[in-house]
């Protein structure tokens, strides 16, 4: 069968991981997916960087509307952030009937509504495994793994770089400046780290996490932000002489009323599992009623662990658009007709 070609937008900390791991793993790649999938096209400004990460017989231009509309291009990879330029792109690759994988939590969370129903208009998949907790695979563990559940809760420590920086200071009482800038240099922060640190890019995870689980449109500006700028390490001193690990937790429950969503700084016992995760890695707990508890865990940020996401969404997405259109379950987050009436 002929290889699925991908066109790749972006190609810094996460896109130079997604060549490398689609290089390097090949052939394990290409018999899960069913077919090879080959980086045809790169999208970046800086073309000379981009020559050099995406390696031969990959045409890298400066114009992303090359990519999006380039008629051999089957899935469109979005790794440029933000809510400019990849918005457009995004919506454009749709309606030129391409499927879209993305890491980008702060689209999907703010336009993620539009998003899902224009690709569910034109018959194409928009996955997003990436956007949400690096490397571990919680979209697929919500979507599939606990599809049997009604989901009642889910809390997580989403945000790599202030757990990098909660764990730094707590335990090198490092400077809360220094341990920022540190995690800006090995690429886990956002362009803009007041995301990180105010809780911002905790809440667009949890939003979409709250979405699948519950079924919910996506609704970030309802939920409730408190990040860590304003502790000390004396808090984390305090805390750590009561027994306690200061987290910041992003948390959404089923209430009676509605759906609650909530990312703020929370003091856990430091028994718990959930007090033991550390530096740059990630934890997300689920619990269903017929499960019960879930936890997972692995790395919140970084080149490879995020790519291993970006690729698992693109096997996915081969997968899909190989199976017989009559025959394909949709693969977004929500039936957007179908979405529960719970106010958040
Ligand atoms: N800035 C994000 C984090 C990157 O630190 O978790 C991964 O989404």
């Amino acid at each position: 069968m002929k290889p699925i070609n991908v066109g790749l937008l972006g190609i810094g900390t996460v896109g130079g991981g997604t060549a490398t791991v689609l290089k390097r793993n090949a052939e394990e790649i290409s018999r899960r997916a069913g077919r090879a999938i080959q980086l045809r096209m790169v999208a970046d400004l800086n073309t000379d960087r981009a020559r050099e990460v995406a390696g031969e017989g990959v045409e890298v231009t400066n114009d992303a509307n090359q990519v999006v509309c380039h008629p051999d291009i089957d899935i469109v990879v979005e790794l440029i952030g933000g809510t400019g330029i990849a918005k457009d792109m995004v919506l454009k690759a749709i309606e030129h009937g391409k499927h879209v994988v993305t890491a980008n939590k702060k689209l999907l969370a703010e336009y993620g509504n539009e998003i899902f129903a224009r690709a569910q208009e034109k018959g194409v998949t928009v996955a997003f495994e990436a956007a949400v907790a690096g490397g571990i695979p919680i979209i697929k563990a919500l979507r599939e793994g606990l599809t049997a559940n009604r989901i009642e809760w889910i809390a997580g420590i989403i945000n790599g770089t202030s757990n990098f920086i909660l764990t730094e200071m707590r335990e090198k009482g490092s400077d809360f400046a220094d341990v920022l800038q540190e995690a800006q240099r090995l690429g886990y922060a956002e362009a803009d780290p007041t995301f990180d640190i105010e809780g911002h890019d905790a809440a667009h995870k949890l939003t979409l996490m709250s979405a699948i689980a519950f079924g919910i449109p996506v609704q970030f500006s309802k939920a409730y932000l408190e990040g860590i700028s304003k502790l000390t390490s004396q808090d984390i001193s305090y805390a750590e002489q009561l027994g306690y690990r200061i987290k910041l937790l992003g948390v959404t429950k089923r209430k009676a009323n509605g759906i609650e969503l909530r990312v703020h700084p929370t003091l856990i016992p430091e028994k718990r599992l959930i007090a033991n995760v550390n530096g740059v890695m990630n934890a997300v707990l689920a619990k269903g009623d017929a499960v019960g508890q879930t936890m997972y865990y692995g790395a919140g940020a970084g080149a490879e662990p995020t790519a291993s996401a970006v690729v698992a969404d693109l096997v996915d997405v081969t997968r899909l658009a190989t199976a017989d259109p009559e025959h394909r379950v949709p693969h977004l987050a929500f039936q957007p007709n179908q979405m529960a009436d719970l106010p958040i």
